[in-house]
């Protein structure tokens, strides 16, 4: 069961060294925060390897963020997501039963799982009070983390419960920005809201101007090389989505133009459900083994039409058989 921590007061105006690892398969970036003078560290974002042909999970990515901590005899304080990533499985579980740490999300997660549990329906049942997490963060929640503190901001939009973490000098923004030349995330999720992102990148550009943003994801526009962080003020500056000359409506009015031409992500289906577990996997009720669910026209790619309409409801018979 998650526990709440009591609020710590420090001031965190140091620069935590900040070692990154790109998942190509995904373009996802995980990062690992090492509090200054110390030896403790924070993992953010982790990535499991998924195979959607075969169904298969591999570890390669999370085990470069094992290999880096036990070569740098670091201690594992925090495992941490930014949201419920619909792109990747999360490798939080798995690194916890490696590592350890406390694994923590935004406090809203309890409104995406009930969003994310209809999706799924009976198929999978879902707890929807986060208890799949150690750690359920609010907005300006401060965790206590070696000489710094880690400061939480939700910043919803992208999805309800995204949060972005303040690490010293250091901001991990999740999907909430891009780097300059790639703009800003989707808000069509389930719960997404272009307003809402709007106003929460306004916040997070009234940090220093010198904090170094690091962000979730890099797909290498025209080819470029991987980046993956670049100050608040050349957000300011430079952001295509989000500038300083960008109003609120016609970054509203972008968004939901640009996000109407977007497709389902590849790994939607089998991210979800594993991500609002914490990196678990639903389980086979009998052996226990993990398993995924495929739920049969609830994104609506392909067309609108209800289920029920095309494959009416039945029960299986099984009694019959043999
Ligand atoms: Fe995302």
């Amino acid at each position: 069961m998650h526990e709440r921590f009591p609020r710590v007061a420090k001031t965190a105006n140091a620069t935590p060294e900040v070692a990154a690892f790109f998942d190509a398969a995904t373009s996802t970036l995980t990062y690992v925060v090492t509090s200054p003078e110390s030896n403790q560290c924070t993992i953010i974002d982790p990535v499991l390897d998924y195979d959607e042909a075969s169904a298969s999970v591999g570890t390669a990515s999370a085990d470069n963020v094992v290999r880096y901590v036990q070569e740098n005899s670091l201690s594992v304080d925090y495992i941490l997501e930014t949201h419920v990533h619909a792109d990747h499985l999360s490798g939080a579980h798995y690194l916890r039963r490696l590592l350890g740490g406390l694994v923590g999300i935004g406090a809203e997660i309890t409104g995406v799982q009930s969003t994310i549990a209809e999706i799924y329906s009976d198929s999978s049942p879902l707890a929807r009070n986060g208890s799949q997490f150690d750690v359920l963060l609010e907005d300006e929640h401060r965790l206590a983390f070696g000489s710094l503190d880690i400061r939480v901001l939700h910043v919803p939009g992208h999805t309800p419960g995204c949060v972005a973490y303040l690490i010293g000098d250091a901001l991990f923004a999740g999907d909430t920005l891009f780097m300059p030349d790639s703009g800003t995330a989707r808000c069509d999720f389930p719960g997404g809201d272009a307003r809402r992102l709007y106003r929460s990148i306004q916040r997070l550009l009234g940090l220093a101007d010198t904090t170094r943003v690091f962000v979730c994801h890099d797909y290498q526009p025209n080819g470029r090389s991987l980046q993956y962080v670049a100050s608040i003020q050349t957000h300011r500056d430079h952001n295509i989505h989000v500038n300083q000359t960008v109003s609120e409506a016609s970054f509203v009015t972008m968004r939901r133009q640009r996000d109407a031409t977007l497709g389902t992500p590849k790994l939607m289906l089998p991210s979800l459900q594993v991500n609002v577990r914490g990196g678990n996997f639903p389980r086979h009720p009998i052996t226990g083994e993990p398993i995924l669910h495929l739920p049969v026209n609830k994104l609506g790619a392909v067309g609108t039409r209800d289920i029920e309409d095309i494959f009416p409801r039945q029960h299986e018979r099984v009694d019959a058989m043999d």
